[in-house]
């Protein structure tokens, strides 16, 4: 028997202003399937959920959700049809508990007492029927990501959620959370809800997707059901070419040691942090987020001062030196998050793409135009940036294009240190494997290199030397082929066997 179909969006069409964002696009779901969206960067999947959850109106094209038509044209309307959304950006409200959240705008809350209980007791039911384990009574503020995936989820099915869309929810997640989430994910489809994800990650989506429908440039490429699909399949489906899917690492000779952490302290959040950097050496962080990193790479950058220990940069203390100065030395820096550190979302492209550099464009007082031009320009063009032209606005880039807009802007401007964290965060595979490649070039060129990810595969595929971070400690550290996944797993959650294989640089 054919499965009932639980979504169908027909020939769905959606432009901003002169960009064709979606170029009638057709999409079905059956019931109680797990979908992924597939499609590089910019291909439009975020903009057609936006479309499905009322946040953007369709130009053309119709909606069906039960084989009925319907208009959505709020969030509000989506969630009475039973369609919730679940973003990167968490939509939580940061200093109300997760309880509140979850209830937040439903009825319920307006009865007392007696309708809190019940309705404690409804999400207390939910978490533990799925295994999502959250603190109601805790501040949405004080807890991991992790768990804030998990309100979301129990927020969506508490207001009665029958498909759940969630955008690259693995992103911000350790293999381990993964492994959880897509847990809940095959429980909530026995349980009949239909869902549709977004990701990037071609393993994740052969791991937990039935089916798989392929977007790019705005157009359906078609779609394949997971028992006959491979990485290679999906890339090549994607891209429209063959993508090299394993890094190729050539040997290069290390030089001398560029930088250099000594007994860094930060509060109890660094912990005598020891790091050698050589010339064309890639240092890989390992770490469940939250241990440390942030701390890190705000203290390497000099976003804040170490409590104790230095800094050293070619046998120069660095550590009191602001960020500008360290930029000007040739520090580059690519931060964890790209809308908090990274880019300015009113700022034009241009803008963006000089941020923290201005002063080299400067003559005679002014900025020069034609440089500036030139950069944006190259930066676009080299790191394939989707968008209209350099004075288009940097909130209209999609995740990925942001993305390759800072580190476009980071290895342009040739440095000669890199701090580079979680590069290929929400980028496409073709974009990651240029991105890799880039990164591989900056070693060959002699630059050193501290690489932090919650790719595990990418520390491993990149690393020269991997050292795990564990509650603002390095625990381990050796050489990148001396860890299997596993070991590097255990390590990052904090086991650490007798039988060490610390080694000094
Ligand atoms: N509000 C907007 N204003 C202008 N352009 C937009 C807007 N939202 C999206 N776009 C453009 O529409 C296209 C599709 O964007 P969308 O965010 O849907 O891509 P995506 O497939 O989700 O990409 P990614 O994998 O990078 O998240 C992109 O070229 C993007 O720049
Ligand atoms: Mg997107």
């Amino acid at each position: 028997m054919e499965a009932l179909e639980a979504l169908r969006m027909n020939k769905i069409v959606k432009s901003f202003g002169s960009l064709k964002a979606l170029d009638q696009v057709d999409l079905t779901v059956a019931k109680g399937e797990i979908h992924c969206l597939l499609g590089e960067n910019g291909a439009g999947k975020t903009t057609l959920m936006k479309i499905l959850y009322g946040i953007h109106q369709q130009d053309e094209g119709e909606i069906y959700l039960n084989a009925k038509k319907v208009k959505i044209s709020s969030p509000k309307e989506a969630i009475t049809q039973g369609i919730s959304m679940v973003f990167q950006h968490f939509m939580l409200i940061p200093n109300l508990s997760v309880m509140e959240n979850i209830i937040l705008g439903q009825e319920e809350t307006k009865m007392g007492i007696l309708a809190d209980k019940e309705s404690r007791n409804k999400v207390a039911n939910l978490s533990e029927k799925l295994g999502l384990k959250v603190r109601l009574d805790m501040l949405v503020e004080d807890i991991p990501v992790g768990e804030k995936q998990r309100v979301e989820i129990i927020k969506a099915l508490y207001r009665g959620a029958e498909i759940i869309i969630l955008d690259e929810p693995t992103a911000v997640l350790t293999p381990q959370e993964v492994s959880e989430l897509f847990k809940v994910l095959k429980t909530l489809k026995e349980d009949g809800k239909t869902i549709i994800i977004i990701t990037h990650k071609l393993k994740e989506t052969l791991a937990v997707a039935d089916k798989v429908t392929v977007l790019r440039n705005g157009k359906n490429q078609g779609s394949i059901t997971t028992d006959k699909a491979t990485p290679e399949i999906l890339a090549q489906m994607m891209v429209g070419r063959n993508v090299m899917l394993e890094v190729v690492k050539g040997k290069v000779e290390k030089g001398p040691v560029i930088f250099e952490t000594k007994g860094l302290n930060l509060k109890d959040k660094l912990k005598n942090i020891n790091l050698k950097i050589h010339a064309g050496e890639i240092v890989g962080i390992a770490g469940v987020e939250g241990n440390g990193q942030t701390e890190l790479l705000e203290t390497l950058i000099g976003l804040c001062s170490p409590t104790s220990g230095s800094i050293i940069f070619d046998q120069k203390d660095i550590t009191k030196d602001s960020v500008e100065e360290r930029l000007d030395q040739g520090l580059g820096f690519i931060p964890e998050d790209r809308n908090d550190r990274g880019l300015v979302n009113n700022f034009k492209l241009w803008q963006n793409a000089i941020l923290g550099y201005q002063k080299r464009y400067e003559k005679k007082g002014l900025l020069d135009f034609a440089a500036i031009t030139k950069a944006s320009e190259t930066i676009v063009k080299n790191y394939q940036v989707k968008v209209l032209g350099i004075d288009s606005k940097s909130s209209s880039l999609s995740g990925g294009n942001a993305q390759k807009l800072l580190v476009g802007r980071v290895f342009y401007h040739n440095p000669r240190v890199l701090i580079i964290a979680h590069p290929t965060r929400g980028v496409d595979v073709g974009a990651i494997e240029y991105l890799h490649k880039e990164i591989l070039s900056m070693r060959s060129q002699g630059k050193a290199i501290l690489l932090v990810s919650a790719d595990l595969d990418e520390i491993r595929q990149l690393s020269d030397r991997i050292a795990v971070i564990y509650e603002g400690a390095i625990t381990i550290e050796g050489d990148g082929g001396d860890f299997t996944e596993d070991e590097l797993g255990l390590y990052m959650a904090g086991g650490l066997r007798p039988e060490s294989k610390v080694v000094k640089a």
